[in-house]
């Protein structure tokens, strides 16, 4: 009762007096210099609380527990917020209006001095600066402006960009003196710049966060070069990893996207006191942030009030393992994986916790410390491909043999490498490792591990029992195969007269599959390859029998292709029973679907199939995919997958037809995909750059596939001549804006679809299209998605889709 007397009379005494500095020249005029300590130590201790809703911390004023001030129109919250499960507090903006959960933070005051009682602490005036003093009223934080001496009134505004401004309210102008647009930490608002200060020389850098829940300064950086009119990205201050390409007028060199955006109108501008870039959105109702993530990418994300959650829009490098030393020491980045960051066999994680989250700074040690001077054999090396060798190395003279021993045998040695006839040895720790696969540009590294680390150490004994099982096994195998072959040729030689076996494939004579087919008379379709006639064979079961044009091949490569083909079977793809190869002829004789190909149903209205059954069709032919890619000896890229492909058997289950053609067809191939009417609209962009493709080249043409499945219609239809959106673009953003995915399918269908299934399927839809191809999943990804074993993130808008 007593202090809220006091705190009463002071507010009323401060009314008056305005401010705290005029409040004491006041009362030193009258020389009661015990009473002013008094009424001093009083007014810091009881320093006026905020008042709920306001968007002010005026001189008088304290915030400090769970007090906020939010923005006039409600976008922004200042207070104390917690990162992840640690008892740290930090003050912060972040979004009030987003009901995320955790609130998304974008700017940080304290990044590197938290709180622990965020009640007994208290972000206030002193001296006019903002500062913060911790639980010991000790200050660990303040605006730190050196020119506060001559203000008179002060105070602190959140603004609705997310701009806290400190101003002199007592002056005329409304320039702040302060603003944490100009204290960046790692994001990026609409209306901020990014810029570099031409009077101080000084750069505004934005760093990324320690971890997901450690918002204290990270490795990455971004910054201005101005005089180049470039962004470069740095790791720990130095090392320069990613450059945006100089600013051309309307984008970065090295970010052409950028031009087709008709989301965001960026702007580069210079004068006399500074040079920035900035950026807005066309439309207001769109909120979006760029930061320097925890990955070391720049990230321009968007929010979609639909699914409550940020949607990313691009990320700068690409790809994530071209971020400088991402995984830390000794540790290596996986494009492919789904976790990035691993370690090197024979290591493990210095800090298990910090890389469980995401944080991978701290790299890994080995598993066993080398043991120095004693026992060398004791020492063994890893091999591993990289993209391009770690800094920091030493040159040695002598041969591969003699480099290896020169790691061996010293102690502080950790890797060596002999390229172009050179030994290199590494004695600090290794930085930057990013694995490669392809072998021709890929760079070989030893590292030196314990040997008792290194798997096959352990494995001696299981190698001789997996020889004995595997030659037991090789025998059953072979005289199985014996077995069918002796059953297969009765069977065949009773039933069809001239044709012979060849592997399990039948070598039709050509006059057979002519009278078969009753002269090629019954077309059941044409493509790329060749046309298609049904046909009956003597057991009169029912064959689809492709003629094939324009193979070049010779009839001993031909049948060595076909018989690899006839190797590959799965319920979800067509079975090949045999083929004929005599001269000029050459034709394949397939299993008959009896409902015939997935574009009759879709397009031309045969029947109309249901949503069920459409995403059974999505899931076999993913898993049809996940066959081809992955479990078959080789690779096998499919090239033209579209639904005149995809084949439904009398159950209406899928069945992928003509995979292996491509190889087949050789080079002509892609003359043979690009002139075919049908084909317009499904091959990747990759196929146009003439770079080696890949199976994500049959994700993005899956992903085409998975739109038709939704809308009922050719995704390229929309060219010719309607003023509808192209449809992927459309389901783009209905998906980001959080529309009604339900209105995206096929009218036909009367809306009866599970809403969850539709928004899967979009989602993994406009994954599957993504430009680069490292961001499409994998066929084994989408089908674990759409069996429902994982979810599916909000995908990134994709290219294609910004040219409506
Ligand atoms: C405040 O500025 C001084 C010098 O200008 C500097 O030494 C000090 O580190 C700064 N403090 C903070 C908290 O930024
Ligand atoms: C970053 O650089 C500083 C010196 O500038 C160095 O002391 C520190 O070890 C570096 N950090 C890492 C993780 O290498």
């Amino acid at each position: 009762m007593f202090l809220h007397m006091i705190r009463y009379l002071l507010s009323l005494f401060l009314s008056i007096s305005i401010s705290f500095p005029k409040f004491l020249q006041v009362m030193c005029f009258f020389k009661e210099i015990s009473i002013v300590r008094f009424v001093a130590l009083l007014y810091f201790t009881l320093s006026i609380t905020i008042s709920s809703g306001a968007n002010t911390i005026s001189a008088n004023q304290s915030l400090s527990g769970d007090y906020t001030i939010i923005s006039e129109g409600e976008q922004f919250e200042l207070g104390f917020f917690k990162a992840g499960n640690s008892s740290k507090y930090y003050i912060g903006i972040w979004y009030k209006k987003l009901y995320s959960n955790p609130p998304t933070i974008v700017w940080v005051a304290n990044r590197e001095t938290p709180i622990s009682d965020r009640f007994r602490s208290e972000l206030k005036f002193v001296n006019g600066n903002l500062v913060l003093l911790n639980e010991s009223k000790f200050q660990i934080w303040s605006t730190n402006v050196s020119t506060t001496t001559t203000l008179k009134s002060v105070i602190a505004v959140i603004l609705d960009d997310g701009n806290l401004v400190l101003r002199d309210s007592g002056s005329n102008s409304i320039e702040p003196f302060w603003q944490s647009f100009e204290h960046p930490t790692d994001t990026w608002l609409p209306g901020s710049k990014l810029g570099y200060n031409n009077r101080t020389k000084t750069s505004q850098i934005f760093t990324s966060w320690r971890s997901k829940e450690d918002p204290g300064v990270g490795l990455f950086s971004l910054e201005l070069y101005p005089s180049s009119k470039e962004y470069v990205s740095k790791w720990n201050g130095s090392q320069q990893y990613w450059t945006s390409g100089s600013w051309n007028g309307n984008s970065f060199d090295l970010i052409p996207e950028m031009r087709l955006d008709n989301i965001f109108n960026y702007s580069y501008n210079t004068n006399e006191n500074e040079s920035y870039f900035t950026y807005s959105v066309y439309n207001p109702s769109i909120i979006s942030r760029n930061m320097m993530a925890v990955s070391g990418q720049i990230q321009l994300l968007t929010w979609s009030e639909n699914t409550k959650e940020w949607i990313l829009v691009w990320s700068q490098p690409k790809t994530r393992c071209d971020v400088y030393a991402l995984c830390g020491a000794f540790g290596i980045c996986r494009q492919t994986a789904l976790q990035f960051c691993n370690c090197l066999t024979a290591f493990e994680p210095r800090s298990e916790s910090d890389w469980n989250q995401s944080d991978f700074s701290g790299g890994c040690v080995r598993k066993s410390d080398l043991q120095c001077g004693g026992n060398m054999e004791k020492h063994d090396f890893l091999m591993i491909t990289v993209k391009s060798l770690p800094p920091n190395n030493s040159t040695e003279v002598g041969s591969a043999g003699e480099c290896r021993t020169t790691c061996l045998n010293n102690c502080s040695c950790n890797a060596y490498s002999f390229v172009d006839n050179q030994c290199l040895v590494w004695n600090g720790d290794l930085l930057n490792l990013s694995e490669d696969n392809d072998n021709d540009s890929g760079k070989t590294i030893f590292v030196k591990v314990a040997s008792k680390d290194l798997p096959h150490h352990k494995k001696t004994n299981w190698v001789t029992v997996g020889a004995v099982v595997g030659s037991v096994g090789g025998v059953v195998f072979v005289l199985g195969v014996i077995l069918f072959l002796i059953f297969r040729k009765k069977r065949i030689s009773l039933s069809a007269g001239k044709t012979t076996m060849e592997g399990s494939l039948v070598a039709f004579g050509y006059r057979d599959l002519k009278i078969a087919t009753k002269n090629f008379s019954d077309k059941l379709g044409g493509g790329g390859f060749g046309s298609v006639f049904k046909g009956v064979l003597h057991d009169s079961s029912i064959v689809a029998v492709k003629k094939l044009e324009s193979i070049s091949q010779g009839e001993k490569q031909f049948r060595s292709e076909v018989s690899t083909i006839g190797t590959i079977q799965h319920v979800n793809l067509v079975r090949l029973r045999g083929f004929c190869a005599q001269g000029k002829n050459k034709l394949l004789v397939y299993d008959h679907m009896a409902n015939g190909s997935l574009d009759t149903h879709l397009f031309h209205g045969k029947q109309v199939l249901n949503w069920e059954t459409r995403y059974q069709i999505a899931l076999g032919t993913a898993r049809g995919l996940v066959y081809l890619h992955e479990k078959c000896r080789d690779c096998i890229i499919h090239c033209d997958i579209k639904p005149d492909n995809i084949l439904l058997d009398v159950d209406f289950s899928p069945k992928i037809a003509d995979f292996g053609l491509a190889k087949l067809v050789g080079r002509d191939f892609s003359r043979v995909l690009t002139s075919t009417r049908g084909s317009i609209g499904y091959p990747a962009p990759e196929w146009l750059s003439g770079v080696a493709i890949t199976a994500k080249a049959d994700v993005y043409s899956y992903g085409m596939v998975l739109f038709e499945l939704l809308h009922g219609k050719r995704n390229a239809e929309h060219s010719e001549g309607s003023r509808s959106k192209y449809f992927p673009g459309l389901v783009a953003s209905v998906l980001i804006e959080g529309g009604d995915v339900i209105s995206l399918l096929d009218s036909r269908l009367n809306r009866e679809a599970c809403v969850e299934q539709v928004t899967k399927f979009c989602k993994v839809a406009c994954w599957c299209i993504q430009d680069e191809e490292e961001r499409r999943p994998t066929m084994s990804l989408v089908e674990r998605i759409l069996e429902g074993v994982l979810d599916v993130e909000m995908p990134p808008i994709p290219q294609i889709c910004h040219y409506n």
